[in-house]
């Protein structure tokens, strides 16, 4: 794969974000320790702060917001078991590959605002020990990455929870862009954990970490979920070179969200001065930008490689969908920049 041009417009993920200066040196100091055997004293420390951000007992470092989800599914389940997610959801749709290691059946129910419709979750919950496939477990996405990076209000998620528990279900809710949806709202992280019996949170996306992500539930769960991560593998050694960046994403990073947040309403605006049909008139909540190109000549696919040579990354997200990321790396001159690009592209058309 060719690598993208250093001045690149990169608008694909927040995932292509760098580690920051600070986060090098804390890297390059931290304690360590062997993960593996007695633990190493900066992954614990993460795993206690992101806990604590989270209003959870216990947390576990993984690295990767897919074997957080996976590790949950785990620990939750029980054969037979199916797990209930919406049907936009990168669980059932990036992470169902999955499925067949868990032994458990993913099944996808209509969302209601990027939740499962309460009415299908109530029709959908079997917990008859005896039925052919009972409910394992209820997935939550916070921010719905399909659908914009939209947010899911705590009423909502207290609504879905109250309804999994009153049937002994637990809840997971991976929160791969949980801080996102957390500033957004003006609200404590903890406030979005309340109604979720697990969560994983991602620091490797916009809190611009390189890599990692951290599991939080029950001192049970974590328990269960430590052995767990062992048998995938995911056990890290001195894992602490890690976690001292991971760290840092959480002190430092979380409140600048806010940054990208306004540069995704302000490529939404200009974007739609362009083409008005581009854009759903709402403005994005967090940091994803969602363009629809159906209506033009070119397809999305075409669209994409059109930008790309013109120096503005982005990925496709659908049929006729364009997906555009803000994050660290995209400043007031970087969104100025694209929208020029998508202004020429679409005179050229
Ligand atoms: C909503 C959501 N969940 C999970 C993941 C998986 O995270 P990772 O790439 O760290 O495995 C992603 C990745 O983009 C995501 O957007």
């Amino acid at each position: 794969m060719p690598q993208p041009h250093p001045d690149a417009i990169d608008l694909r993920s927040d995932t292509v974000t760098r580690p920051t200066p600070e986060m090098l040196e804390a890297m390059a100091r931290a304690p360590l320790g062997d993960d593996g055997l007695d633990g190493d004293p900066t992954v614990r420390a993460l795993e206690d702060a992101a806990a604590e951000r989270l209003g959870k007992a216990a947390g576990l470092f993984v690295p990767s917001g897919t074997m957080g989800n996976l590790v949950a599914v785990l620990a939750h389940g029980r054969l037979p078991g199916e797990v209930l997610a919406e049907a936009g959801s990168h669980l059932v749709n990036s992470e169902r590959a999955a499925a067949g290691l868990t032994g458990m059946h993913y099944r996808a129910l209509p969302g209601d605002g990027g939740l499962i419709a309460l009415p299908a979750l109530e029709a959908a919950l079997d917990t008859d020990v005896s039925a052919r496939c009972p409910t394992a477990m209820v997935a939550v996405e916070n921010t719905h990455n399909a659908l914009g990076g939209r947010v899911a209000a705590p009423a909502a998620l207290a609504a879905l929870h109250a309804l999994a528990v009153a049937r002994d279900v637990p809840v997971h809710t991976d929160g791969a862009r949980l801080f996102n949806a957390a500033v957004a709202l003006g609200l404590p992280c903890r406030r979005l954990a309340e109604h979720t019996d697990s969560v994983t949170v991602c620091l490797s996306k916009g809190l611009s970490a390189p890599v990692g992500s951290v599991l939080a539930g029950s001192r049970d769960f974590i328990a269960r979920a430590r052995g767990i991560r062992r048998m995938l593998g995911g056990t890290l050694r001195q894992a602490g070179v890690l976690a001292a960046a991971g760290l840092v994403a959480l002190e430092h990073m979380v409140e600048r969200l806010a940054e990208d947040h306004a540069r995704a309403r302000a490529l939404h605006a200009g974007l739609r001065a362009i083409d008005a049909g581009w854009c759903a008139s709402e403005p994005p909540q967090t940091n994803i930008v969602q363009l629809r190109v159906g209506t033009t000549a070119a397809d999305a696919r075409q669209w994409e490689q059109r930008l790309s040579a013109a120096g503005v990354l982005v990925r496709t997200g659908g049929a006729g969908l364009l997906r555009l990321v803000t994050h660290r790396h995209i400043d007031d001159d970087a969104v100025a920049r694209a929208l020029q690009v998508f202004g020429a592209l679409r005179r050229e058309e």
